[in-house]
């Protein structure tokens, strides 16, 4: 099984769905770390609870000096021997030198149907352009802030009366499926990228229906 390190910045609960769906012995991936740049995510706790290892790598620490900052990410995820690591809800931008270290191997979930709002605020922003259908999207990591080949993505209808968190609960409900799915062809070794995109091998109807 991949070794999985998972990234936080708050609550993480899409951590948990990540640790939830590993726990299946079948599952192709064991998440063996979660890290948060914030010694107070209220995932570390969670975490700790599923038995796994946590590390605080502190942004505030390191000031200005982002360099520093991943160096101590990139050291913690060598000592961890980690083959895979999935962003959720990690709020620091990474530069291009920690994210080629991790070219095919880093996965970030996004709370839109990207392209489309890229950034923050993405739900109020798909309710203000009066937007059909939002979702969630989890792609590979490039330097290019939420962009990188899409694995995997959910959608969701917008309601007419819709508040912001109306429909941040229904796109969270849909990431929580599709991050799991999403790590699975990836650990299983299913997914390959072909230039912007990415093919999957055999058929995820079933898989999909069963998450
Ligand atoms: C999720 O909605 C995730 O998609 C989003 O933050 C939330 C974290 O929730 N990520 C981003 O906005 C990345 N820029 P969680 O901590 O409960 O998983």
């Amino acid at each position: 099984r991949k070794r999985v390190a998972i990234l936080i910045s708050g609550r993480g609960s899409n951590m948990s769905a990540l640790i939830d769906a590993a726990k299946d012995r079948a599952y192709p991936a064991e998440i063996v770390l979660v890290v948060s740049n914030r010694p107070d995510a209220g995932g570390l706790q969670r975490a700790t609870e599923n038995g796994i290892a946590t590390a605080v790598v502190d942004h505030k620490t390191y000031g200005k000096n982002r360099e520093g900052f991943e160096q101590a990410l990139q050291s913690v995820l060598e000592q961890h021997h980690i083959d895979i690591v999935c962003l959720a809800g990690f709020m620091r931008l990474l530069t291009s030198w920690f994210v080629s270290r991790w070219t095919g191997r880093m996965l970030n979930i996004h709370p839109a149907l990207l392209p489309a709002f890229k950034g923050l605020d993405t739900h109020r922003r798909a309710i203000e352009a009066r937007a059909e259908h939002h979702g969630a999207t989890v792609h590979f990591v490039v330097p290019e802030m939420d962009s990188g080949p899409t694995i995997a993505q959910g959608t969701v209808p917008v309601l007419p009366d819709d508040t912001e968190d109306d429909l941040a609960k229904r796109v969270l409900a849909i990431e929580h499926r599709i991050y799991p799915l999403a790590l699975k062809l990836v650990a299983a070794g299913r997914v390959r990228v072909e230039g912007d995109h990415c093919v999957i091998d055999g058929d995820i109807s079933a898989e999909d229906a069963a998450l």
